[in-house]
């Protein structure tokens, strides 16, 4: 196993414990509604953006106990933005990481109100953070996590995805909607994971946001070249789908080359960065060409 997956085995299992104990019991009333966020911020996710959290704190120097509540905010934040993403109003899929999506599993009302509570719930994680990081970091945090998701982030994008369907886009605007509906979060997690480290270097931070920007783009590039030529089984969400709903993606517009020729160009844009930042950066090397490989 490679440092990047030995990393990733590690702490995937601490995010997922430290979930487990943050979500409320399944058999806590309302029940059908804590099953409802239990099932879907527990099954099988890559946990991407927590690991982002780990990843960027510990370079920095924080202690893993101090990145925990930061690292499953993010994760709770983007468990609720899927299950909304899954939606029939939305994208009208019905199998997430291999498993019949909230709304199916579940019903339709319970999973809108899964998605809500789950939002909530993971601004309250972050609040616990006061036991670590001085008012002024959490206030920090909580901005960054606010506005990420907010309508100028991860909620204003999906808003662009949606009006954007069926329409031919220009390159610029297709780097906006992706940098809002999917780059937000993850810089986001970067950020959380530089703040809770103490957040007291300038020069850190601008070199972060150009890494995680760039990671971010490439991403979602990533993820709509995997709806091409990836597998529904290993993908664990149906193959397909963007081309059906005729979604605006960069494959759409630039053809399966030209997508995979931007990712890599982002990939090039975060390691200037990381070159910039005086620190051990291997890890976070790793993580971005995973991002560009990855297959699921
Ligand atoms: C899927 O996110 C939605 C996008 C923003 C592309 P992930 O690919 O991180 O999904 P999980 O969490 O691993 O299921
Ligand atoms: C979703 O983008 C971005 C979110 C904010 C959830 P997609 O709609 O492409 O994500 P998948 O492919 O369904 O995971
Ligand atoms: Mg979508
Ligand atoms: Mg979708
Ligand atoms: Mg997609």
């Amino acid at each position: 196993m490679d440092a990047f997956n030995q990393f990733s085995a590690d702490y995937r299992t601490r995010v997922e414990q430290s979930m487990q104990q943050l979500l409320p019991a399944s058999a806590t009333i309302p029940d059908r509604l804590h099953q409802a966020m239990r099932y879907s911020a527990l099954n099988p996710g890559k946990r991407t953006r927590p690991l982002l959290v780990y990843a960027t704190g510990m370079m920095l120097g924080a202690k893993s106990e101090a990145l925990d509540f930061p690292a499953a905010a993010v994760e709770l934040i983007h468990a609720y933005s899927l299950i909304h993403d899954d939606l029939p109003c939305m994208d009208d899929d019905d199998l997430r990481r291999g498993l019949p999506t909230c709304h199916i599993k579940f019903d339709e009302a319970t999973a809108v109100l899964a998605g809500d509570a789950l939002q909530s719930l993971a601004f309250e994680v972050l609040l616990k953070q006061e036991q670590f990081s001085s008012p002024t970091i959490v206030l920090n945090m909580l901005s960054e996590l606010t506005s990420a998701a907010g309508s100028l982030g991860m909620g204003g994008g999906q808003a662009i995805d949606l009006a954007a369907t069926g329409q031919q886009l220009s390159l610029e605007q297709l780097e906006t909607m992706h940098s809002m509906k999917t780059g937000a979060l993850i810089e986001a997690s970067v950020l959380l994971g530089y703040y809770a480290s103490g957040g007291a270097v300038q020069s850190d931070l601008e070199h972060l946001k150009t890494y995680s920007r760039a990671i971010g783009l490439a991403f979602q590039i990533r993820d709509d070249i995997l709806d091409i030529e990836g597998e529904t089984a290993t993908l664990g969400k149906p193959q397909g789908s963007d081309t059906a709903a005729h979604k605006a993606t960069y494959p759409s517009l630039l053809g399966l080359e030209g997508a995979r020729e931007h990712a890599q160009k982002q990939y090039q844009l975060a390691l200037d960065a990381l070159s910039k930042l005086p620190y051990n950066t291997e890890l976070l090397t790793l993580f971005a060409q995973h991002i560009i490989e990855r297959d699921r």
